[in-house]
């Protein structure tokens, strides 16, 4: 297959699917799968996926019943791939849009679904996957973007950790007048070697901010640890 292409198979809220993958795509992953599995579709929803690279999240939310989806990326890269993904899942009912965040969308939607980059760092050295100093950049704002294109009652599901500052996720949800809460967290085991083999420093940036009091990670038997979240926001107002 051209382009470097790798067929992957994944399985979510019980639908088979098939996916290709190259080098500049994000390949789904388990954060990916625990989005995927705590998104509630109805049938009929006009739905938005924000940052949707291979599309996998926009590919569910089709065979859940979605019927109209808007897909947002900022990265060009996905282009090729996320159409390649949709047609081999037989998904039609999409528009794929370049946009940071939802800038560039100002249609309503019922159901908003963003898996973004929030990885917390003291520079802006991989800008796809940086998520500022305490993590919540990107998540802030589309927070605050999709409070003004949610349908009353809409639902956002965004992605979250114990390191990316969870009183300002709460807060800022709060703030946007949307009731939120914790619908799926999963463990994620780290090691210092790990961690900065990702990034130089990016353990010794983790240490800094639980000490700040912004993230929180976890020791089981000497291993470390923190938890990938999704959150669910209602907006209310
Ligand atoms: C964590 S990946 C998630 C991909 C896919 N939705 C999934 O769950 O597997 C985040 C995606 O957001 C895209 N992204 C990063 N910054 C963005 C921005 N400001 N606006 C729109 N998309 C962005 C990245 O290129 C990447 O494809």
């Amino acid at each position: 297959m051209s382009d470097n292409y790798k067929i992957i198979k994944r399985e979510y809220q019980g639908i088979k699917l098939k996916f290709v993958v190259n080098e500049s795509t994000y390949k789904p992953d388990k954060f990916t799968r625990l989005m995927a599995n705590s998104i509630n579709i109805n049938k009929g929803n006009h739905v938005c996926d924000v940052g949707t690279g291979s599309g996998a999240l926009t590919i569910v939310a089709s065979k859940l019943g979605a019927k109209r989806i808007v897909s947002i990326e900022i990265d060009e890269k996905t282009e090729k791939p996320f159409l390649k993904n949709c047609k081999m899942n037989t998904v039609k009912n999409v528009r794929l849009v370049k946009s940071d965040l939802l800038t560039n969308v100002k249609s309503k939607f019922d159901v908003i679904i963003a898996n973004l980059p929030q990885i917390p760092y003291f520079k802006k050295e991989k800008p796809l996957t940086y998520g500022g100093w305490d993590g919540t950049k990107h998540l802030c704002k589309a927070i605050k973007q999709a409070s003004s294109r949610l349908k009353k009652g809409g639902e956002l599901y965004l992605n979250g950790a114990s390191i990316t500052n969870k009183d300002k996720i709460i807060k800022t949800f709060s703030k946007y007048e949307f009731k939120a809460e914790v619908i799926g967290k999963s463990k994620t085991y780290f090691t210092k070697e790990l961690a900065n083999k990702t990034l130089p420093l990016l353990f010794e940036h983790f240490m800094r901010l639980q000490s700040e009091g912004t993230a929180k990670i976890y020791k089981d038997k000497n291993r470390l640890y923190y938890y990938f979240f999704v959150y669910k926001g209602i907006k209310g107002g």
